[in-house]
């Protein structure tokens, strides 16, 4: 029993698609102005914006993470604020206290809560009894922080991606199923290409569909980044899926490898993202995460800008 529930009328951000788009937009444009003033300071002078001095920020974490964890932290404390990094299994979250009661204690000492999990269903507990903002660091089911940072990398180099085509190549996983959120939030088109038993959640495609995008599944790799102005890969195997899947897992999506000979059939301009950590020589060789049509490094960095301005929405400052 997760005792009575309360009102909630807070800018939790714990999907794209339940993101207004005007929202969204704002925080791509803010994300934007925080990482040009940044870059504009003299070096090693503090930042002249402190929008969480005198907050608190927990960042639990029941995955293992670099980027989220790093860049949240970075960001919170680049903001004028504090955090804590907090280890699900430390806690007694991972003994048995119900999600409830720990959103409901954590809500007593901190201003905003972001959670990395696994089954969403707590990611939605814990926004549910909380009486601050709680953000998704990632579930089994989505990743909508990495995509934001995604959206933000493809406009600072080639502008706005209403209408442009992006490609999935490989499992139609979390981070897949955020890009289709943000296909029918942000106006763009996708082509996912992969195996038949790892395809995206229809759910997903049906939203991205009915807000507009064109969502196409193309089993053929090559005839998939015809035309593409985004290429983007991920793991074969997530961090939720089991060990003894990774041979089967393997053997069907060595198909879908990016590799140079794939990206040269995509726009001479075209973009390859992939949200790291990479298994190089298998979702995607070294040659093309190093080559020119790259962008990964400024997509990680922008993990830290994205977040800033998803962290200033939810705390309205
Ligand atoms: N892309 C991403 O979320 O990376 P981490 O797992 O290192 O946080
Ligand atoms: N799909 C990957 C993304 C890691 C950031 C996973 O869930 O493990």
């Amino acid at each position: 029993m997760a005792g009575p529930k309360k009102e909630n009328p807070m800018n939790h951000f714990l999907d794209i698609h339940k993101t207004d788009p005007a929202a969204l937009r704002a925080m791509i444009e803010t994300a934007g102005q925080i990482k040009r003033a940044r870059a504009d300071r003299p070096k090693g002078a503090p930042d002249d914006d402190q929008p969480l001095a005198g907050r608190m920020v927990a960042l639990i974490f029941e995955k293992p993470s670099t980027r989220t964890r790093v860049s949240f932290d970075v960001g919170v404390r680049q903001m004028g604020g504090q955090s804590m990094v907090l280890s699900g299994s430390d806690m007694q979250l991972g003994h048995g206290e119900t999600i409830a009661d720990t959103a409901r204690v954590l809500s007593r000492y901190v201003d905003l809560i972001m959670i990395r999990t696994f089954d969403e269903s707590v990611l939605h507990e814990m926004a549910e009894y909380a009486d601050v903002p709680v953000i998704n660091g990632l579930t089994d089911r989505t990743h909508p922080c990495q995509i934001m940072a995604d959206v933000l990398t493809y406009e600072e180099h080639r502008g706005p991606i209403k209408g442009k085509k992006v490609v999935w190549a490989g499992d139609g996983n979390n981070v897949c199923a955020s890009f289709l959120h943000a296909a029918g939030q942000f106006g763009f088109d996708l082509t996912f290409t992969g195996p038949a038993q790892l395809d995206p959640e229809e759910e997903f495609v049906g939203l991205a569909r009915k807000a507009g995008s064109t969502v196409v599944i193309e089993r053929d790799a090559a005839r998939a980044v015809e035309g593409a102005d985004l290429v983007v890969a991920d793991t074969w195997v997530s961090m939720h899926d089991s060990q003894s899947s990774k041979e089967r897992r393997h053997n069907m999506l060595r198909p879908y490898q990016v590799n140079a000979e794939l990206m040269a059939k995509a726009r001479p301009d075209a973009l390859f993202m992939h949200c790291l950590p990479a298994h190089r020589e298998e979702e995607v060789t070294s040659e093309v995460m190093d080559g020119p049509h790259s962008v990964i490094w400024d997509e990680a960095e922008n993990r830290l800008h994205a977040q800033k301005a998803v962290m200033r929405w939810c705390l309205g400052v």
